[in-house]
């Protein structure tokens, strides 16, 4: 689900970022190509940047001060490169800090945040399950969002631990990813749930096998194409929506702060692109040459 609230501290009407300008797309690393394949569905004219944080992935094992000045670096690393607006792709990230970036930076911003309205809307045994991180779980926007939309339903939160180093390394189905998967759904299944969110962008990767798992038992919410239509809605409020294109729309640009080999395998399987990834440099507080894993 995009996160809710007003999405942009800039006063609507009084931008000058040129409509041409690229939307940015941040993840901790892979799993913000799920985003990204649904902007460029809703959105063909909107050029984007994609950067990849998978130096630092997975997200969901780090402090909450670690997170947010991530988030803060890679947006302000965007803003340099001329973005006119900010999808944070990442449901931690923005658990953790998207008050935080929202007041510091410029630009407007589309956040995500786990799909329990749809759940809670759609759910008939009213057991959903939801799979995230540990920090999306524990976090106080996530609290909330229960508390606002669960209504009856039962809410069974797992941490994936273990699923997003996965899809960075490009496993969406081996025996072990299976196993792993199996162990936090089968307890869903036998609570009576009919409906899982993934409230992890890493997450909608693992599809078709979750589907081999369950089989229809669990009907899946996914919010990639939620976000695209915000983002829309967003681009339309601030008058920077792109022009439509007479000829194809230039190929997103990726970065990674790793070495991008993951990236571009999975960009290839998924958007059928074969795009070079620039490796990037993106010094932050927390991660300066003295505190940089060797
Ligand atoms: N894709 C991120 C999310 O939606 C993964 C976070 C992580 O790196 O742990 O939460």
């Amino acid at each position: 689900m995009p996160e809710q609230s007003s999405s942009t501290n800039a006063s609507i009407g009084s931008l000058s970022a040129d409509s041409r300008a690229p939307v940015g797309i941040f993840d901790s690393g892979l799993g913000g190509l799920s985003v990204l394949r649904a902007v460029r569905a809703q959105l063909p004219d909107e050029a984007l940047l994609y950067v990849a944080d998978s130096l630092y992935a997975p997200y969901g094992e780090r402090d909450d001060d670690f997170i947010a000045d991530r988030t803060l670096a890679i947006g302000e690393w965007l803003v340099k490169q001329g973005a006119k607006a900010l999808v944070v792709a990442c449901n931690t990230a923005t658990a953790q800090s998207i008050a935080l970036v929202r007041e510091k930076l410029s630009i407007p911003l589309v956040g995500v945040e786990p799909g329990i309205k749809p759940a809670a809307l759609q759910s008939k045994t009213r057991v959903a399950g939801v799979l995230a991180t540990q920090v999306t779980l524990r976090s106080a926007r996530f609290q909330a969002l229960l508390e606002r939309y669960a209504a009856d339903c039962r809410f069974l939160c797992q941490p994936g631990h273990g699923l997003v180093q996965a899809v960075e390394r490009c496993d969406v189905g081996s025996a072990g990813l299976r196993a792993l998967l199996r162990g936090y759904l089968q307890p869903m299944l036998d609570a009576g749930a009919d409906t899982l969110v993934l409230g992890c962008t890493h997450y909608p990767f693992f599809d078709a096998t979750i589907r081999d798992i369950v089989g229809d038992r669990l009907a899946l919410i996914d919010t990639s194409v939620a976000i695209a239509r915000q983002l829309e809605r967003v681009l339309e409020q601030h008058g920077v929506r792109a022009a439509p294109q007479t000829a194809d729309a230039a190929l997103p640009r990726f970065y990674s702060t790793g070495d991008g080999t993951h990236l571009r395998q999975l960009v290839a399987t998924l958007l059928e692109i074969d795009a070079q990834v620039e490796r990037v440099l993106i010094p932050s507080r927390r991660t300066a040459p003295s505190s940089q894993p060797a």
